[in-house]
């Protein structure tokens, strides 16, 4: 495609160490539908005829086909897809074929194919997400009264409903599907036309392409578009945070399937056994996720040391960058639907949940509050309720069979009743807090604004 200027072949060698075709090849749709575009513009200016647009339009169409069926061989000595489709093209249809490059380059048309895979990918995801969020919210349903311990510094803290639990990966995801809607936005913008660098002398209708290609706009220089990776960037981003937030929750799960924690069970179908210990029940699942974000957030940080010392505009390195955005888009859809059918099966032992969140410990905040509005400064009452369980502590006495009385007169007869469970619970209504009307009403939110 340059051999003007060239004399002898490239080496095979370097043909293997530059080719991208064996990756890019995926962007086929998106470099067809450019092509579609580019050339219907270049017909509407007068540099095509009716008939070597229609030859043009046919052709890749056809292509298109061909590789869809798997009836297509890509050449590595083509390099990469712009390429390949372009000499079958030419190769297919003769002369029209040779003008479908006129006023583009590889460049312009690399930024333009993969700021429409993005696009797509990142409404698949979005979607793979809300599936996602629905299984949540589906377990958050059925557990939504099941008391558990909350936890802070893995420590006992406070009780919650695992409703409430569940729906905080709910929230999660959905910042995470809004940071997509907002990444979409940005990359949403035509680079074609961008050319190698510095646009073309040639003008062809950029706004009619964009709006062709369904893009929101084009590009408003022509250097930044070409050397621009920040949409791969910024997706790379909002995966890997996504990914983040399901490692937590792989963390959460694998505590609760210990027989330390014994909260929840895992159906035999999304867990292994071990070959040597035949007891054994392995969370690999959730231990895959956790070890697969590794690999997202590697991925973000491929991408930007590749890109940090570049100077303007494209600089071959630049086809680094889709190794580590496919991969992370691949690992994200498989993470979203390995979890999805997982936690739609998974079950919690509500009366162990209970039975862990039953202790009376973790209602010492509580009795530091009943004495607030007894009118105890709560500095105050943090020390007498410290003390009260030392106390519990030293005699070995659960904290709520301690004669509180007999500790300070601050405490009343009716001091017992804050360690019922369920009163404590039921009282946390603020908005935002995990009493099981809140998580009831939360749940029928969610589901409102989900299945839409
Ligand atoms: N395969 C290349 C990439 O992915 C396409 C652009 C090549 N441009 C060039 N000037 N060599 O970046």
């Amino acid at each position: 495609m340059w051999k003007g200027r060239f004399e002898k072949d490239t080496s095979s060698l370097v043909q293997q160490f530059g080719e991208s075709i064996s990756y890019d090849w995926r962007l086929f749709p998106h470099d067809i539908a450019g092509s579609i575009a580019h050339a219907r513009a270049q017909k509407v200016a007068g540099l095509l005829t009716d008939d070597e647009f229609s030859q043009i339009e046919k052709g890749l169409r056809e292509i298109k086909a061909d590789i869809e069926a798997g009836n297509f061989e890509f050449r590595t000595s083509l390099e990469d897809i712009h390429m390949n489709i372009e000499a079958e093209l030419t190769r297919r249809i003769g002369a029209a074929g040779a003008k479908l490059h006129t006023a583009r380059s590889r460049n312009d048309q690399v930024a333009t194919d993969t700021r429409l895979y993005c696009r797509t990918q990142i409404d698949e995801l979005a979607c793979a997400m809300a599936g996602l969020q629905l299984a949540l919210l589906d377990r958050a349903e059925k557990y939504a009264a099941t008391v558990i311990p909350g936890y802070t510094h893995l420590q006992r803290g406070q009780p919650v409903t695992a409703g409430h639990h569940l729906l905080a990966y709910v929230e999660m995801l959905e910042r995470d599907k809004s940071r997509l809607v907002d990444c979409r936005k940005r990359l949403n913008i035509s680079p074609l036309g961008s050319g190698a660098l510095a646009g073309s002398t040639i003008n062809l209708d950029r706004r009619a392409i964009a709006a062709e290609l369904g893009f929101d706009g084009v590009t408003t220089n022509s250097m930044d578009a070409i050397a621009d990776r920040d949409s791969i960037a910024e997706l790379l981003f909002v995966i890997s945070l996504c990914g983040v937030h399901l490692s937590r929750l792989s963390e959460d799960l694998i505590l609760w399937c210990s027989a330390e924690f014994g909260f929840a069970s895992l159906s035999d179908a999304h867990t292994t056994g071990s070959s040597l210990m035949p007891q054994k029940k392995n969370p690999d699942v959730c231990e895959l996720t956790r070890g697969k974000t590794g690999r997202l957030v590697g991925n973000l940080m491929n991408l930007l040391v590749a890109v940090k010392g570049l100077p303007l505009t494209y600089n071959r390195d630049l086809q680094e960058d889709k190794p580590p955005l496919f991969d992370s888009i691949d690992t994200l859809h498989l993470i979203l639907a390995v979890n999805t059918e997982m936690i739609g099966a998974m079950e919690l032992r509500e009366e162990t949940c209970r039975a862990t969140a039953a202790d009376p410990m973790l209602l010492a905040t509580d009795l530091a509050d009943y004495l607030v509005k007894k009118g105890v400064p709560f500095r105050h009452a943090h020390e007498l309720v410290g003390k009260a369980v030392a106390e519990a502590i030293r005699t070995r006495t659960a904290l709520d069979q301690l004669d509180l009385a007999a500790i300070d007169d601050a405490y009343g007869p009716d001091a017992k009743d804050v360690f019922s469970l369920d009163r404590a619970l039921a009282s946390r209504t603020n908005p935002g807090a995990p009493s099981v009307e809140n998580v009831t009403s939360e749940i029928a939110r969610w589901k409102a604004a989900l299945v839409r």
